[in-house]
């Protein structure tokens, strides 16, 4: 069966992006032309996703806004000639069916995908997290299916490896690795760095098989007092088997404003016109 569904979980406050996510949420704010959120999807839908969840909290609802028709601005656009982003924003629209859940309580990374739980269609579905941002050719979650479609009992995550002290800003896995991927024996919320089972963290790429949703209601709270993806993941490696891959794209931490600067720099140099790459060559000169 194909995998159609992808869980984004985006109820979170931002913290890390104050001020700018006090009244703005974090995943509506600009990598060069567009939200960070839309840079995500677009991923999703290059790797053939058609359904996004999107769950979201108080607040948030604008998230939602984004990828909905706007029928007035869309007249107006229209009546002033300007049809290509009326037909940009009719595009996105029907790009794909968009579902957004709420999760009431901020319980934790697990409890937000167990949020999703009720629009998920399908054997496997997938996780995106918009702090991870991938950008360029092929897309990061298109490694990721790829890798699935071997072996769809499996969970498949994305890695990246980090520097031994930052072990406490991510899940971390350890196993043995066959070619290109490592089949995960162990996987640790934010631990230690002499804890940490190697130097590859999990980055917020997953395909996970529907089991996922039966280990998380039962998952008791774990690091930080939270219900952790992570932890479920443990029990799903135990039993159907867990694999990661490094994605072929490049990562930006979008959770962070020097992250979401440097992901908008790379985004003006790949996409912006010869003026604008002119332009910011000669500002980063000076
Ligand atoms: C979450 C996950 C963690 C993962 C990280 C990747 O943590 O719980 O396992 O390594 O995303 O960005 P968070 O950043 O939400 O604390």
């Amino acid at each position: 069966m194909t995998i159609s569904t992808a869980i984004i979980p985006a109820a979170g406050w931002g913290t890390r992006m104050l001020p700018a996510s006090f009244s703005v949420p974090k995943e509506l704010l600009p990598v060069f032309d567009r939200p960070s959120i839309d840079w995500v999807v677009a991923e999703a839908l290059a790797a053939g996703i058609t359904r996004i969840v999107l769950v979201t909290g108080r607040g948030k609802s604008g998230l939602m806004d984004h990828f909905d028709r706007h029928p007035h601005l869309e007249a107006l656009l229209r009546r002033s000639g300007k049809d290509q982003p009326a037909d940009l924003i009719v595009e996105r629209a029907r790009s794909a069916t968009f579902i957004e859940l709420r999760q009431g309580d901020a319980r934790g990374l697990g409890h937000a995908v167990l949020c999703g739980e009720p629009a998920t269609r399908g054997d496997r579905v997938a996780v995106l997290l918009p702090d991870d941002l991938y950008l360029g050719e092929p897309p990061a979650l298109g490694d990721l299916i790829a890798l699935s479609e071997q072996a769809p009992n499996k969970g498949v995550i994305g890695l990246l490896e980090v520097e031994p002290q930052d072990s406490r800003k991510y899940g971390m896995v350890g196993g043995t690795w066959q070619g290109d991927h490592m089949v995960i024996d162990r996987l640790v919320e934010k631990p230690e760095p002499h804890d940490a089972p190697s130097n590859y963290a999990i980055t917020g790429r997953y395909i996970l098989p529907t089991q996922v949703f039966d280990l998380l209601q039962q998952q008791g709270s774990g690091a930080l007092g939270e219900i952790q993806l992570t932890d479920a993941l443990q029990g799903l490696a135990l039993d159907k088997g867990m694999l990661g891959l490094v994605p072929k794209a490049r990562r930006f931490d979008a959770g962070d404003p020097e992250g979401l600067l440097i992901a908008g720099l790379r985004c003006a140099l790949d996409h912006g016109s010869a003026e604008l790459r002119a332009r910011a060559q000669s500002e980063l000169g000076r």
